[in-house]
């Protein structure tokens, strides 16, 4: 496994790889959710390659860019021992040298949601995947259903910017007890952890409810994580899964999202409902 921290020699060692090339893009503090992106994209690709760079374009002001869980060491073996082929591991002047001046926005899909609760956010996912589609160059690129507005913005930008990588969404990883995993979990004490599993719970209630009135759902859900003392509700949304408008009525997929504050934590999760 190579390990490229500038980006000339990684666009030089992409450019000479078996092809297809798979990218799976990180920011590292890798869990089995990452690594099932990994696995993915080994058994697809005849070369694999992931980046490993905390974007601090997608993080507001008053978010966890300086805190974000860091443990390079422990992802480059994780990673070698999955069979990664490349790493592009950047520092922050190699992605934004100080004459950076470009940024890549997606519209309507970054209204709501994500978008809307973190300004700026997806200018800094759409920015940072933008380029490292660029200097990756890849056949293929690989993202966690976990993130479910952040594919939609992905493949948005890949298609209207022409970029022709094809975009990949792999199954949400969770624990035994149904929380997603997430790097920010590491953040959640151990009172906080039992609390976090009210998302799955919520998710869960909406999957059985077996009604496709959208607004019964949403107040279902919002009951349910209303009588856990330690979570407080951020959105709860029931939205069409391909444009994320808010729906009345579920008719065709449907995308249910949750953000939850978990103490200082705030989580995301989602699942997809269809009704015939
Ligand atoms: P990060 O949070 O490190 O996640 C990297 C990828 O792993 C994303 O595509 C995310 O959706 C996926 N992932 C995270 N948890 C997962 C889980 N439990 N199951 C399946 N996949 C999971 O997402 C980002 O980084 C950044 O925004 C990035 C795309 C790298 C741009 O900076």
């Amino acid at each position: 496994m190579k390990v490229i921290p500038t980006v000339s020699q990684f666009s030089n060692a992409v450019r000479s790889a078996a092809r297809p090339l798979g990218l799976v893009p990180t920011m590292g503090f890798l869990h089995a959710g990452h690594m099932s992106l990994v696995d993915r994209a080994r058994a697809d690709n005849a070369t694999l390659a992931a980046s490993i760079f905390v974007n601090p374009a997608q993080f507001g002001p008053k978010e966890d860019f300086a805190t974000y869980p860091r443990d390079m060491e422990s992802d480059l073996a994780k990673l070698e021992d999955a069979g990664v082929d490349l790493v592009f591991t950047p520092s922050l002047e190699e992605m934004y040298p100080e004459e950076f001046d470009t940024y890549v926005e997606v519209s309507h899909l970054t209204e709501r949601l994500e978008g809307e609760a973190r300004p700026g956010h997806f200018r800094g996912v759409a920015t940072v995947v933008c380029k490292l589609l660029a200097i990756a160059w890849p056949d293929r690129a690989y993202f966690g259903q976990k993130d479910a507005q952040q594919c939609l913005v992905v493949k948005k930008l890949n298609a209207d910017l022409n970029l022709r990588a094809e975009i990949v969404v792999v199954p949400t990883v969770r624990e035994a007890d149904g929380l997603a995993l997430s790097s920010r979990n590491s953040y959640l004490d151990s009172e906080e952890r039992k609390a976090a599993t009210v998302l799955y719970r919520a998710l869960s209630l909406a999957q059985d409810l077996g009604t496709s009135n959208a607004t019964e759902i949403r107040e279902r859900i919002r009951a349910l994580i209303e009588a856990e003392p330690l979570a407080e509700i951020d959105y709860v949304s029931v939205a069409d899964a391909e444009t994320l408008d808010e729906l009345d009525e579920v008719s065709g997929p449907a995308l249910v999202s949750l953000a939850v504050r978990i103490g200082g934590t705030r989580l995301i999760d989602n699942v997809t409902l269809e009704f015939a």
